[in-house]
Order: structure tokens, then sequence, then C-alpha cells
């Protein structure tokens, strides 16, 4: 199993970490355009190899895609992240050229490749690299929801005072701070439902934080969290090579699913071997139905700014 993590900066560096630690991938290729910026961090990762117990061959290259060649799954971190006070979409006009390049470049050499988008605005980057590869659906996913509920099971677990283990929670819609949807009504804590520990106000707030949580992170660091994007992205990554048929939600091409065409957005997917295995159709409510249109209608808005 080959996978490429494009970027070598915080994100890029903790994806290749967080897939190296778990120990199931044979190598991972870290490319970067600064030059020897890549080699560095790959090194200094497998310096970490004997100490963290795993064989995974990590390699760094300045922005050469022929040693990407044959991967059988590709990450793009690539891009400028947030400062505080900045939206996702405000970086739109930097980052749509370069994920366009990069998504190009590396189904170019990997044209068998499963392509998993984490530069922000996420939905948008997700639906520009499929327009610019032509891939098929179940091979471009986008990484946001993964991220967003492992921030929504935190915000819970804290609002509880349980363990994390101990809660189960999903974030659909787009990866942005209005058009995250929390659901609130499905959370559990061991199966018993969070609302009957939390009150409506409380499960409220944690439903606010939950969809500033990148933001949150971006006022205190300077500049956007790494740790948990680079552990979601794992997750999206070993569910692929181990065929684990998990369920994640994921930003993935609709054609009809939710009602909606010609989109990128935040579903629940099962992920395994061949990428997208199926769009699971969950019932929501009126409201979530609503929250979902709303959450679209803004994702197509970032979209019509693309230039395809
Ligand atoms: C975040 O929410 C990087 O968009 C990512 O932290």
């Amino acid at each position: 199993m080959k996978v490429t993590v494009v970027g070598a900066g915080a994100v890029g560096a903790s994806c290749a970490e967080y897939i190296a630690i778990k120990n199931f991938a044979s190598e991972v290729v870290l490319l970067d355009i600064k030059e020897g910026f890549a080699e560095g961090k790959a090194m200094d990762l497998m310096q970490t190899a004997s100490l963290n117990g795993f064989d995974t061959k990590i390699t760094g290259i300045t922005n050469d895609y022929t040693a990407t060649a044959n991967s059988d799954i590709c990450v793009i971190t690539s891009g400028i992240p947030r400062k505080p006070g900045m939206t996702r979409e405000e970086l739109i006009g930097i980052n749509a050229g370069i994920v366009k390049a990069v998504s190009s470049s590396l189904v170019e050499h990997s044209p068998n490749t499963i392509l998993i988008v984490v530069s922000n605005p996420m939905d948008t980057m997700t639906y520009l690299a499929a327009k610019a590869t032509g891939l098929p659906k179940h091979r471009i996913i986008g990484m946001g929801g993964a991220l967003d509920s492992a921030r929504f099971k935190y915000r819970l677990a804290e609002a509880l005072g349980a363990p994390i283990s101990d809660v189960d929670g999903m974030v659909l819609g787009g990866h942005s701070d209005t058009g995250m949807i929390p659901l609130t009504r499905l959370a559990t804590r061991n199966s018993v439902p969070v609302s009957d520990f939390l009150t409506k106000e409380r499960l409220e707030q944690v439903k606010e934080d939950t969809k500033v949580g990148g933001a949150t992170l971006t006022k205190l660091l300077g500049t956007s969290a790494w740790y948990a994007p680079g552990a979601a992205v794992s997750g999206l990554v070993q569910a692929i090579a181990c065929d684990q048929k998990k369920l994640f939600p994921c930003s993935v091409f609709l054609e009809g699913e939710y009602g909606m065409n010609d989109i990128c957005i935040g579903v629940p997917v099962i992920l395994g071997r061949n990428g997208i295995e199926k769009i699971v159709d969950m019932n929501l409510t009126d409201a979530e139905k609503e929250n979902m249109l709303n959450s679209a209608e803004a994702v197509r808005k970032t979209n019509g700014l693309l230039e395809l």
C-alpha cells in the first residue's frame, strides 16, 4: 500500500506520522514545493520509527511527482491555512489554483488512485478536484466530517463529564463555521441519548462549540490545527487500505442523494478498498433536511467562485 501526502506542513506531516504509526502502509511519500522541506520532515519522522515501532517507509521529495507514481491513496493538504479571524472560504483565491494543479499531477502519475482532499475550503476543493481530474465519484473524498465529528465527540464528552469512548455522534453538511450540522438528536452516551443527560441549552452550546472548532484553534494557535486533521485523515486512509467498511461522514460528489446534485458535501459513507463503497441514505428530520439545504446553498456559493 503506497500513500502520498502532498504538503509537508503541519497537517501533511501529521497525516504522514499518524499513517506511519498505525503501521498498515508499506510506503508514505511526502511531497512539498519547498526545497528539502519534505525530505527533512520525512527523515525526522523516520528517526521515530524505531522508537514508535513502525516499519512504514516515509520518503520526502521536492515537487517531483514521478516519486508518487502508482500511489493507492493520495492526500492533498497543499495550500495556505487560515489565520485567526479568517473563514475557510477566504482561502479559495490561492488554494483553488494549487489544488487544481496538484490533483491533476497526482492523477497523471497514479490514474487508479483514491484522492482525499483536506485543503480548504474543503467541500469546494473536493468539487474542484473531481472536476479537474474526472475521477469517478467513489475515488474522491473530502476530509471534514471525520474531523468535525471528532470535535463534536470531544465537546460532548466535556459536557457530559464522560470518557470519549462512551460518546458517539456525527456531523454532516459543509466543513464551515456555519455549515456544519452536528446531529445532537442521534448522539449517544453508550446507547443512551445525550439529551437524557444534558439540557437543551447545554446541547445547543455543544453544537455551537463544535461548529467553530477549527476557528477556536486557529485563534489559539495563530494558524489552523494539525493533530486532529492528521488523525482524521489517517482514519480514512486506514479504512480504505484495510478495507474496513467503516462509516464516516465525508464530502462526496452527490448525484441525487439527499435530493442534491453536482455538489460535494458531508454525508455518511462506507469506506473500503474501493474508496466510497456506499453513500448511506439516512433518515433526517425536516429541520435537519433544511439545515442540509442551507449548508449546500453556502457551498454552492463558494463553488460559484471557481473557474472550472
Ligand atoms: C480544521 O478545521 C484544517 O479545516 C481544518 O482544522
